[in-house]
């Protein structure tokens, strides 16, 4: 992949995910929505982020049409993690896609860990278990948040580009790996907020509509407190989302059932040589 890729990049991931968010969203889940502009600006500014820290990860495929398919890893510590992964629809199941990932893992020799947050496309699970990793089924919850069942939450402060030793070190104990560079990207992108007690440390970047986008803590009161501050940023009349649940954060159930949200499944987080991490909230393209 090269800088001037980035813009058909953004594009073919646009298309690819939409048409399988089409075929593969059950009726009574959120409606599947096109990736709006200000959505595709944030897609750009961080795929041109990954390029610029780990350009050996980064392929595309192309034929005479252009640009077909997209694979891209990082590597943060000893951990590889694939960030992004689309071939054009209708091009796909012809083996497109086991050629990018085969060349996207290759930057990962060396590795003693591998993560990625898998969509719920088969096609997509058959290539990574047959790349050796075990899929672990996610939920996720979904429902506009009724102001008054929000609990008072204490001592969760508003976080800056000061915190990242905190939040590297929070990483570290969560899953081995800080994200290092990434955050960054993300201080400068999400708004944070941050924990930092005697009993318990914990981050949450928070998405534009209410929710979490990543969240990592060291116990699971902490990360209990900045889930429910990650809720409060919600409109009470527009439905708000936890994404990327494993089993193994139950807390997080806990919570989005406390705030009357409902519980789906879809996807699956998909890791090598370790066990999913917790407290734990991933974000779908740094992990
Ligand atoms: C996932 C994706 C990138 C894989 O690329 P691809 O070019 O389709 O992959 P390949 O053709 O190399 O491999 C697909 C495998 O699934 C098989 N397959 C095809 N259709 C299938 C189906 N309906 N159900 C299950 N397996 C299927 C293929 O036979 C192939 O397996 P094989 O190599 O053992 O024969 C692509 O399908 C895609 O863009 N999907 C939508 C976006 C997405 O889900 N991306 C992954 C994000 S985590």
């Amino acid at each position: 992949m090269a800088a001037e890729d980035v813009p058909a990049v953004e594009r073919l991931t646009a298309e690819g995910f939409y048409e399988l968010d089409l075929r593969t969203t059950p009726p009574e889940w959120p409606a599947p929505t096109p990736r709006s502009e200000a959505k595709a600006q944030a897609w750009r500014r961080r795929m041109a982020h990954i390029l610029r820290h780990d350009g050996q990860g980064c392929w595309v495929a192309e034929d005479p049409s252009g640009l077909i398919g997209v694979a891209a890893a990082i590597r943060r510590d000893l951990t590889w993690i694939l960030a992004t992964f689309v071939v054009r629809p209708g091009l796909q199941g012809r083996g497109v896609g086991r050629m990018l990932l085969d060349a996207a893992l290759s930057y990962g020799s060396g590795c003693l860990r591998g993560m990625l947050a898998a969509s719920g496309d088969p096609k997509a699970a058959r290539r990574y278990r047959l790349a050796g990793f075990t899929l672990h089924p996610w939920m996720f919850l979904s429902g506009p948040v009724p102001r008054d069942l929000l609990p008072v939450v204490e001592r969760v402060r508003e976080g800056s580009a000061g915190d990242i030793d905190l939040m590297n070190s929070v990483d570290r104990r969560v899953r081995d790996a800080a994200h290092g560079v990434d955050h960054e990207v993300l201080t400068a992108t999400y708004r944070l907020v941050v924990v930092d007690r005697t009993t318990g440390s914990g981050y949450a970047y928070v998405e534009p509509r209410g929710g979490p986008y990543l969240l990592a803590a060291t116990n699971r009161r902490t990360a209990t407190d900045l889930l429910w501050e990650t809720l409060a940023a919600s409109s009470p009349d527009a439905s708000c989302t936890i994404a990327h649940v494993s089993a193994a954060n139950e807390w997080a159930v806990d919570v989005g059932m406390a705030a009357g949200m409902s519980l789906y499944t879809s996807g699956y987080l998909a890791l090598r040589h370790m066990r999913p991490p917790m407290p734990y909230l991933p974000s779908g393209h740094f992990l």
